[in-house]
C-alpha cells in the first residue's frame, strides 16, 4: 500500500517536471505561430491562419479578440503600432496610435499656477486621445490581408467571445479583482468588470453584451460602425458628460498613417522597427550602434556576458544618454522636426561614448542631451505573428494604464485609453513612467503623443529571424533591446530570451532597476561601489517573440503574465 503510495507520488512528480520543462521551450510550428497575452485570442489568429488568411488578417483578428479577453489592454479604445515585413521582401509600419482631440490645449493639465492637476491626465475623460485601433486594423487588412478573410470573418471570433462570454483565467479573474477599487470608480466600468456579491473566479463565464454590439456594428459597417453612427453617438454621449472632449469631428478625422520603417544593423543583423511617433525604434538601434562600438573597441578585455557587472553598466551607462536624448528630441514627426539621422548615425554614437567612465557610473545631473547635426501605463501588450509563406507582424498596442482612464464608454462596453498622459504635461515633470518630456512632446491639437512601443522584427539574409515587442513603459524600449541581446550575443532560445529577468535605467530617476534574481549580490554590490543607485522592482515588461529558422517557427511567451504561443 505504502509503496503504491510513494510510486504515484514519484509518478506525480515527474509528470509536473516534464510540463513544467515543456512550458519553459520555446513552442513549435511549421506553418504559423501566435503568441499574445491571451490563450483565446492566440486561437483567433492560428484559426484565421488555418482558414486561408494571412499574417495581417491574423493581426486584425488577434487584435479584436484581445478587445475582449484582455481587457486591461487589448482595446478599441486606444491604440497601437505594427511593424511588418511582407513575403515580398517589402516592410512598412502602421501608426494608428490615438491622437489628439482638437479640444487640446498645451496647458490644459495645469491649475491656474502652473501646476500640474493630479490625475487629469490619467483618469479623466480628458486623458482619453481619440482611438485609433480600429481604423489601423481594418486598414493593414484592407491592404495587405490575403482577401480571403471577410470582414465578418475577422470580427466573428471576438463578437463571439464577447455575446457568449468566455471563462476567466486565473490570472484575468485576479486582475480583475486586484483594480476592484480603480474598476468601481465609473459606474458603467463598476457594472461590467466588478462583481458585488463576491470576487471574480477562475472559470467565472464572463459576457459583454454592449461590446459585442459595438465589434457587430464594426463589423456590419467597417470603419464607421465606430468612427460615426451609433458607436460615435456613444461616444460623443459619454464626452458630454463632463463638457465635451471627443466630439464627431475627432471621430471623423481620425486617421492611421502608413509610415517607412526605422532601419539598422547590429552584428551582422538588420532591424526594423517603429519611428516617431514612437520613440523606441531609434532608440533601441541608437543603443545598439552604441554598444557595437564598445564592442568593438573594449573586445575581450571586457566580460559582455549576461548581467555582468560590466555589461550592466555599460548598458546603464548607454540608457542614460539615450533617454536624456530621448526627453529632448522626440516628439510626433508630424509636428516637430525629429532627428532621426543622428539617432541612425553610427558616428553620433561613436560621440557620444566618449565622455562614459568604464569603471565608474555617471551621474545622470552630468548627462545632458545631444545636439542634431546641423542637418538637422505601463500596461500595453504585444503580439508576434508569422504565417507559411513567411509574412511577419509585430504588434504592440496599448489603452497606456491597465483599464486606460478607468471610463468605459456608457452603452459600447470598451474602456477609453489615457494616452494623454504620454505628452509632456510641463516640461520637467515626469509622466506615469517617470518619463520628461520638453517641447517636441508638447499638447497640440491633432497631435499624436511620444510613446515608447517599439514593435520589432530583426532580419538575418533580409528574412525575418525574430519578431519582438513588449509591454512596459518606458521599460518596453530596453526589454526589446535585451531581448535582442539575448539571443544574438548571449545565444538564448526565444523562450529564454523574453523570459530571463530584467534591468531598467532610464536617465532619470538616476537609478538601475532589476527584478528579483535579475543580479546576483555581488553583482549588485560591485555596481553600487561604482556609484550606481540600484533597486528591485516588480516585472519589467512581457515580451512576445518569435524566432525563425530553417526548421520553421519558434513561439517565445514570457513567462510574466499570462501569455501563450500556439503554432500550427
Ligand atoms: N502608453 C505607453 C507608450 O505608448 O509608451
Amino acid at each position: 500500500m505504502l509503496i503504491k503510495k510513494s510510486l504515484k507520488n514519484l509518478m506525480l512528480v515527474f509528470l509536473v517536471i516534464i510540463y513544467s520543462c515543456e512550458r519553459d521551450q520555446p513552442v513549435f510550428g511549421e506553418n504559423g505561430m501566435v503568441v499574445s497575452t491571451s490563450s483565446q485570442a492566440s486561437q483567433v489568429g492560428i484559426d484565421i491562419m488555418k482558414a486561408g488568411g494571412n499574417a495581417i488578417d491574423a493581426t486584425a483578428a488577434v487584435g479584436f479578440a484581445l478587445a475582449v479577453t484582455s481587457s486591461s489592454n487589448g482595446n478599441i479604445g486606444g491604440g497601437g503600432f505594427m511593424t511588418v515585413k511582407l513575403e515580398n521582401g517589402n516592410s512598412f509600419t502602421l501608426d494608428y496610435r490615438e491622437m489628439a482631440p482638437k479640444a487640446a490645449s498645451r496647458n490644459m493639465y495645469l491649475d491656474r499656477d502652473g501646476n500640474v492637476i493630479k490625475g487629469k491626465s490619467r483618469y479623466t475623460h480628458f486623458a482619453a486621445g481619440v482611438p485609433g485601433s480600429v481604423d489601423g486594423l481594418l486598414k493593414a487588412w484592407r491592404d495587405y490581408g490575403s482577401g480571403n478573410i471577410s470582414r465578418e470573418q475577422l470580427l466573428d471570433p471576438a463578437i463571439n467571445l464577447a455575446e457568449n462570454g468566455f471563462k476567466l483565467s486565473k490570472y484575468e479573474a485576479e486582475r480583475f479583482n486586484k483594480n476592484k477599487d480603480r474598476l468601481s470608480k465609473h459606474p458603467e466600468t463598476k457594472k461590467i468588470f466588478t462583481r458585488d456579491d463576491r470576487k471574480w473566479k477562475e472559470g467565472d463565464l464572463f459576457v459583454q453584451k454592449d461590446l459585442a454590439n459595438t465589434l457587430k456594428r464594426i463589423s456590419k459597417n467597417g470603419r464607421d460602425g465606430f468612427y460615426k453612427g451609433e458607436t460615435a453617438d456613444l461616444i460623443v454621449k459619454e464626452m458630454e458628460s463632463v463638457g465635451g472632449w471627443i466630439n464627431y469631428n475627432d471621430l471623423d478625422n481620425y486617421v492611421s498613417k502608413y509610415r517607412d520603417p526605422v532601419k539598422g544593423s547590429f552584428m551582422g543583423y538588420d532591424i526594423l522597427s517603429m519611428g516617431p511617433p514612437s520613440s523606441g525604434g531609434l532608440l533601441v538601434i541608437h543603443m545598439l550602434n552604441m554598444l557595437e562600438k564598445v564592442v568593438e573597441q573594449k573586445g575581450s578585455e571586457f566580460d559582455l556576458s549576461y548581467n555582468s557587472v560590466d555589461y550592466i553598466h555599460t548598458l546603464t551607462e548607454l540608457e542614460r544618454r539615450a533617454y536624456a536624448d530621448r526627453t529632448e528630441h522626440m516628439g510626433d514627426s508630424d509636428f516637430w522636426n525629429v532627428p532621426q539621422s543622428m539617432f541612425l548615425s553610427r558616428d553620433y554614437a561613436k560621440n557620444r561614448l566618449q565622455d562614459i567612465d568604464f569603471n565608474k557610473a555617471t551621474s545622470s545631473k552630468s548627462v545632458d542631451h545631444g545636439n542634431p547635426y546641423a542637418s538637422q501605463s505601463e500596461e500595453t501588450t504585444h503580439y508576434s505573428i508569422v504565417d507559411k509563406k513567411g509574412n511577419a507582424v509585430s504588434v504592440t498596442t496599448t489603452i497606456n494604464a491597465g483599464y486606460g482612464n478607468g471610463i468605459t464608454v456608457t452603452g459600447a462596453g470598451f474602456i477609453l485609453n489615457n494616452e494623454m498622459d504620454d505628452f509632456s504635461s510641463k516640461p520637467g515633470e515626469p509622466n506615469m513612467f517617470g518619463l520628461l518630456g520638453n517641447e517636441a512632446n508638447a499638447i497640440e491639437p491633432m497631435k499624436r503623443p511620444l510613446s515608447s512601443m517599439t514593435p520589432t522584427i530583426v532580419l538575418k539574409d533580409d528574412a525575418p529571424f525574430l519578431i519582438l515587442g513588449s509591454p512596459g513603459g518606458s521599460t518596453i524600449i530596453t526589454t526589446v533591446m535585451q531581448n535582442i541581446l539575448n539571443v544574438i550575443l548571449h545565444d538564448m532560445n526565444i523562450k529564454d530570451a523574453v523570459s530571463s529577468p530584467r534591468v531598467h535605467s532610464q536617465w532619470l530617476p538616476d537609478m538601475i532597476f532589476h527584478e528579483k534574481n535579475g543580479l546576483k549580490n555581488s553583482t549588485v554590490y560591485k555596481l553600487k561601489k561604482m556609484g550606481h543607485d540600484i533597486r528591485m522592482r516588480s516585472s519589467i515588461g512581457e515580451a512576445n517573440g518569435i524566432m525563425i529558422n530553417e526548421k520553421g517557427f519558434w513561439g517565445g511567451a514570457d513567462s510574466r503574465g499570462e501569455n501563450t504561443a500556439i503554432g500550427y
